[in-house]
């Protein structure tokens, strides 16, 4: 296969799962009144539950070389686009980025319905929120990358640089990413010791930074949340107390 036809039938994959899991995310968004979507996730003992969380955080077979960067200081200031274009690729690069910003919207949602489903009954204690900490444990690798992206993404809406504020789009995907990195901490002490052990720095000289207030407009109605939960996130890997405004 020549590597223009690998490179083609990657897009085209990476644009199919993509549409997929927005999908997903606007059945589990728009369904909220339908109590059947629980029981749907539920079927099979949460096979499909598992199916999903899956999909949500593994990258599709794309060979080793397409992935991220690792995030490091150096790789914030340098775009990922740098890396990639000279192999060709960018556009597979921007893909996986869409991807992740994607799972996780969706990975956000799927937390919320953990937490608020009270799932009871004699099947009890499965698919709550301590179940999907576990599954996310359970594939620590896979887990581990997923959250690089996933910090990647929000480093990059963090930089000092750039634009100065986010736009609506961009503050609720910072909202939905430090929502569910505030919750993966909490919960799952194996991830808390990953991120503190992984990115103490990142945190330290990117999140921990006074041009953040100037990010979000004090206008936005989630302006107030989204600080709230940085400073828990940031509590939580610098373990100290912190204030940002
Ligand atoms: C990820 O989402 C943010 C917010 O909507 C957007 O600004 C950014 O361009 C997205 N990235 C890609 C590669 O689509």
């Amino acid at each position: 296969m020549s590597v223009q036809i690998g490179n083609l039938l990657k897009v085209s994959f990476l644009r199919l799962a993509i549409l997929l899991i927005e999908t997903i995310g606007l059945m589990l968004h728009d369904t909220e009144i339908v109590p059947n979507r629980l029981v749907i996730l539920r079927l099979n003992r949460g096979k499909i539950m598992t199916d999903v969380v899956t999909i949500l955080t593994c990258l599709p077979e794309i060979p080793q070389r397409w992935r991220p960067p690792r995030l490091k200081a150096q790789s914030l200031i340098q775009t990922d686009a740098d890396g990639w274009q000279s192999s060709g690729d960018a556009e597979v690069s921007k893909l996986v980025q869409e991807l992740t910003n994607a799972s996780t919207a969706v990975l956000y949602e799927l937390i919320l319905i953990t937490q608020q489903a009270t799932w009871g009954g004699e099947e009890g204690q499965f698919l709550n929120l301590g179940w999907l900490m576990q599954f996310l444990n359970s594939r620590k690798a896979v887990t581990f990358n997923f959250l690089e992206r996933l910090l990647t993404q929000a480093m990059k809406l963090l930089l000092p640089s750039k634009d100065a504020t986010l736009s609506p789009a961009q503050a609720v995907l910072l909202f939905q990413q430090f929502s569910v990195l505030r919750t993966l901490l909490q919960h799952s002490s194996i991830i808390s010791v990953h991120i503190r052990s992984s990115y103490y720095e990142e945190f330290r000289y990117y999140v921990q930074s006074p041009h953040i207030v100037n990010k979000l407009p004090a206008a936005f109605p989630i302006t107030r949340n989204t600080f709230q939960l940085i400073e828990e996130v940031l509590k939580h890997v610098l373990q100290s107390k912190v204030s940002i405004n």
